[in-house]
């Protein structure tokens, strides 16, 4: 095996480092070294936009110049060099060697004593995960590689959990509307360094099965007439948990904030000076539909929508078929708010929609008009959860035509 290099982490904040070169490789590691609070002076006759720039805001120092020797090298940590002129650029890794300082030569990167890795950060709650993959000296397999830990590491199949120095943590987490794929990357993450997941009803079960199994799944789901655990009661479970230390992840099908209680929960666990990420997730409101080809705007059809739980918030809706309706848990009231509709000026003809389980295995779409829709709905025996879509959208719904036919649901 070939001696080397020894991967290492440097901790550069407040330390000097001496780039020489001005051109975009420079750019790119002084951006780097920035981040990590490095003290970095630029020495190069001429720079890209991005070095002027911050040299001008006192970002960084930048001697206007070429290199003149070893004096020039002088208190620096580390050395990076990148002018594009090789002689130079081993002249100064040879200055830096004999000055027992470790040296980047970005022209000729085994000629160096120190070579940058392909790197990846991933952020949690208990503090950041950073990979580096050094891969024989072949930058582009360094980086194939890191892209796929990266992935891997996002993916939620990897248990993140810390040792938690920095104390309990809430994450409230939208997880989409039943299919884990549409799971964001973020979701996942947090998934895998949570030491409880305190979950609803319409998280898709497969994600749940994945968790690790010491991860204690708390299942606070509603459905519709049963209420199994009260609002505060959620609000204390997530505090406490929290305050014991334990990462606590609040999934929520769809998206937190639509129609989901989350900025209430978000607000109690502020209120008890827990900080609160907040991960949105697609919600029921738009996906749901879209799992039927109905589009909740369409150029020609509809400029905007509104999404209501109810017939209540019903009369001072805009009445046209160009503005789209969502209700959601809105099958119990269905045939109210069908009646409240027409009373309030749409057509009995406008088009309507219901999509129950969408993105599930069961998804099924019964479609209608204000008129029939309610009939249709009981002949089939339509149940919650489902998405109500009100509106000339609805044509646009796959198997619209059949409707005309006189089928009442359209699988
Ligand atoms: C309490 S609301 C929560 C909405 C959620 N926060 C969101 O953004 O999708 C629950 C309602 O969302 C709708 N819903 C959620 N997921 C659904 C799905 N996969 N299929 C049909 N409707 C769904 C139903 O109307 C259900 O009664």
């Amino acid at each position: 095996m070939s001696p080397g290099p020894f991967l290492l982490g440097l901790s550069l904040g407040g330390r000097r480092v001496v780039a020489v070169g001005g051109g975009a490789v420079t750019v790119r590691r002084v951006r780097d070294l920035l981040a990590e609070g490095a003290v970095v002076e630029v020495l190069a006759p001429q720079v890209a936009p991005e070095l002027a720039a911050w040299a001008e805001r006192g970002e960084i120092t930048w001697t206007p110049r070429r290199y003149a020797g070893a004096p020039d090298l002088a208190g620096a940590f580390l050395v990076h060099t990148a002018t594009g002129d090789p002689d130079t650029d081993c002249r100064v890794a040879a200055d830096a060697e004999a000055a027992q300082t470790f040296c980047v030569n970005a022209g000729d990167a085994a000629a160096g004593s120190a070579q940058v890795p392909a790197r990846a950060v991933v952020p949690t709650p208990t503090g950041e995960v950073r990979v580096a993959v050094h891969a024989g000296g072949d930058p582009a397999r360094a980086a194939a590689v890191r892209s796929g830990l990266e992935e891997h590491l996002t993916s939620g199949v990897v248990n993140l959990r810390g040792r938690r120095p920095h104390g309990g943590w809430v994450a409230l987490v939208g997880a989409g509307p039943g299919d884990e794929q549409l799971l964001t990357r973020r979701a996942a993450t947090l998934l895998a360094a949570a030491d409880v997941v305190v979950t609803d009803r319409l998280v898709p079960r497969a994600l749940l099965a994945r968790l690790p199994e010491s991860t204690r799944v708390v299942d606070v789901g509603k459905s519709p007439h049963h209420h199994p655990v009260p609002q505060h009661e959620i609000n204390r479970i997530l505090v406490e948990e929290a305050l014991r230390g334990r990462g606590v992840v609040r999934l929520k099908g769809g998206d937190p904030y639509v129609l989901g209680r989350g900025g209430e929960e978000r607000a109690a666990c502020e209120a008890m000076g827990l900080a609160v990420e907040v991960v949105p997730g697609i919600t029921s409101a738009v996906s749901v539909p879209a799992a039927a080809g109905i589009p909740v705007t369409h150029r020609g059809l509809a400029r905007g929508f509104t999404v209501v739980t109810g017939h209540e918030e019903l009369p001072g809706l805009p009445t046209g078929g160009d503005h789209t309706l969502v209700v959601l848990m809105g099958v119990a009231g269905l045939r109210e708010t069908a009646a409240r509709l027409v009373e309030a000026g749409r057509p009995a003809s406008c088009p309507v929609g219901i999509v129950e389980n969408g993105w599930t295995p069961q998804q099924r779409v019964t479609l209608g008009t204000l008129a029939d829709i309610a009939d249709r709905a009981e002949r089939v025996g339509v149940a919650s959860p489902a998405v109500v879509v009100v509106g000339d959208v609805v044509t646009l719904a796959h198997g619209w035509p059949a409707r005309a036919e006189g089928a009442g649901a359209v699988a």
